[in-house]
């Protein structure tokens, strides 16, 4: 081989190393960038995965609020919501409400209403929170809910959308409503505490004034007695002492000569007013005598009344405590009503008369009570073989039926407060109950009304029991 091609073969032997060189570069190069490539693509696929698992991690999270949550678009149409809310418009998921509006759904009675609602959250910018509306469910029924609204803002401030979020309150409004009726019940309850503790204390009032009142009847008995024999004595001595006189004036012609004698008598006659105090002294005695004898009938009353608290049983005459029981309270009600008896002249029984009494008592302060102006308060009597009833009408406003149902209740009263405690029957019907007896009401409403109290003629009753 001659050097020239030795040189030439070299060259070109150069040539195709620079040539390899170049090619192995170049692959390098390609191989680095695929490399690169490759690790790009399996960060981004890493980079896809997490954004998958953030995105079920938030609807997890929607969905374990305890509340229902959804979110509109503009045209207010669903974009999303929890499952919870879903399952409220009766959808299996919720993927079945993206793209649909509330006309298309159970509620589309109160669609109006929510999208009115939504458009001023949005267009005000402004949330709406915790106000309370209603809606219609899947099974039909309307429940109250307690909502929120806010208006969804990106970044650039622009509105995109509306959240919602609810809570079902219809149990708690219920609780809420029971609770307030309770409420109510107490207090009306604790109103009749009260107005029973008041009575109570009124009643122990009543029988401590009426033990005294019995003591001071009792004491002034006394010297009401010999007032009451002082004056008849009195009225005898003054009788005879004015016959006396008047035999004197008889007299008086055969003293014609004795001028001093007959001036002083003159004298003494007419400083004394004589001819009138003649008429006037047994005039004035007989009243006093009257008026004892009253005193004496009152402080009788009293003292059988006020025996209230000794409940023994005895023979009684009732037609004797109805007088008793009207001379205790007419005072109070002569100026009302006119009272009209009808007796028959019934049998003594045997019972706890004070108790009766108090029966009585209730029933004509009732009576008296329910006339107005002026009306006739009517007592009477009568019996059979076996039993004795008494009777308290009146002329009075009567009883509405409603009411004539529930007057024997304790505590019912249709008076004022003040005026009536709604005890007064309820203790009289236990009273007459004691007895073995009843008690019952009739009335024309406007007309007026009669209580009948019926009681056996013999006690029915174990005699221990009172
Ligand atoms: N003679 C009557 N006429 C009309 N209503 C009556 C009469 N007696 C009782 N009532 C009715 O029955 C209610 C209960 O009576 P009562 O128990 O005595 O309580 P009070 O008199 O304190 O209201 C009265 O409020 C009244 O409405
Ligand atoms: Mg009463």
């Amino acid at each position: 081989m001659s050097t020239d091609e030795l040189a030439l073969l070299r060259r070109q032997l150069e040539r195709e190393r620079a040539a390899r060189k170049q090619a192995e570069a170049l692959l390098d190069e390609k191989l680095s960038e695929l490399t690169i490539a490759k690790q790009r693509f399996s960060e981004g696929k890493l980079a896809e995965t997490a954004i998958a698992e953030s995105r079920e991690l938030l609807l997890k999270i929607i969905d374990t609020v305890p509340a229902r949550v959804f979110w509109k678009d503009p045209d207010l149409r669903f974009l999303g919501c929890n499952t919870a809310f879903a399952k409220d418009a009766g959808m299996s998921s919720r993927d079945d409400m993206i793209g649909k509006d509330d006309y298309q759904m159970v509620w589309a009675e109160q669609a109006d209403f929510y999208r009115a609602d939504d458009r001023e959250v949005m267009a005000s910018g402004t949330p709406r929170l915790h106000f309370e509306e209603q809606q219609t469910t899947a099974s039909g029924e309307t429940v109250w809910l307690r909502t929120s609204k806010i208006p969804l803002v990106n970044d650039a401030n622009e509105t995109f959308g509306v959240l919602g979020v609810y809570e079902d309150i219809t149990e708690y409004r219920r609780i809420e409503a029971d609770n307030r009726v309770h409420v109510a019940e107490l207090t009306a309850l604790n109103g009749m505490l009260i107005e029973a503790q008041n009575q109570m204390l009124r009643s122990v009032k009543m029988a401590s004034v009426g033990r005294l009142a019995a003591g001071l009847a009792h004491e002034i008995d006394n010297p009401f007695a010999f007032i009451s024999s002082n004056l008849e004595a009195l009225k005898g001595q003054v009788t005879d002492l004015l016959s006396v006189l008047e035999a004197y004036e008889k007299a008086e012609p055969a003293l014609a000569g004795h001028a001093d004698f007959l001036t002083a008598i003159e004298q003494a006659k007419s400083t004394m007013n004589f001819s009138f105090v003649q008429r006037d002294i047994l005039n004035l005695i007989s009243e006093s005598l009257d008026g004892v004898q009253r005193a004496k009938k009152i402080v009788a009353t009293l003292k059988d009344f006020s025996r209230v608290d000794t409940a023994e049983w005895q023979l009684a005459n009732l037609e004797k405590g109805l007088e008793s029981t009207l001379n205790i309270v007419w005072s109070e009600i002569k100026y009302k009503a006119k009272i009209k008896k009808d007796y028959a002249g019934i049998p003594e029984i045997e019972c706890l008369a004070p108790q009766l009494n108090q029966v009585f008592l209730n029933l004509v302060v009732n009576a008296a009570q329910a006339i107005d102006e002026r009306g006739v308060i009517i007592l009477r009597t009568g019996f059979d073989e076996h039993e004795v009833w008494v009777e308290v009408g009146d002329t009075g406003k009567g009883i509405e039926s409603e009411d004539l149902e529930r007057i024997f209740e304790p505590f019912f009263t249709t008076k004022p407060t003040g005026k009536g405690t709604g005890l007064g029957l309820s203790l009289a019907n236990n009273i007459v109950r004691r007895h073995g007896g009843r008690l019952e009401a009739r009335s024309k409403p406007g007309k007026g009304s009669v209580f009948r109290i019926t009681l056996p003629r013999h006690r029915l009753m174990n005699k221990d029991e009172s």
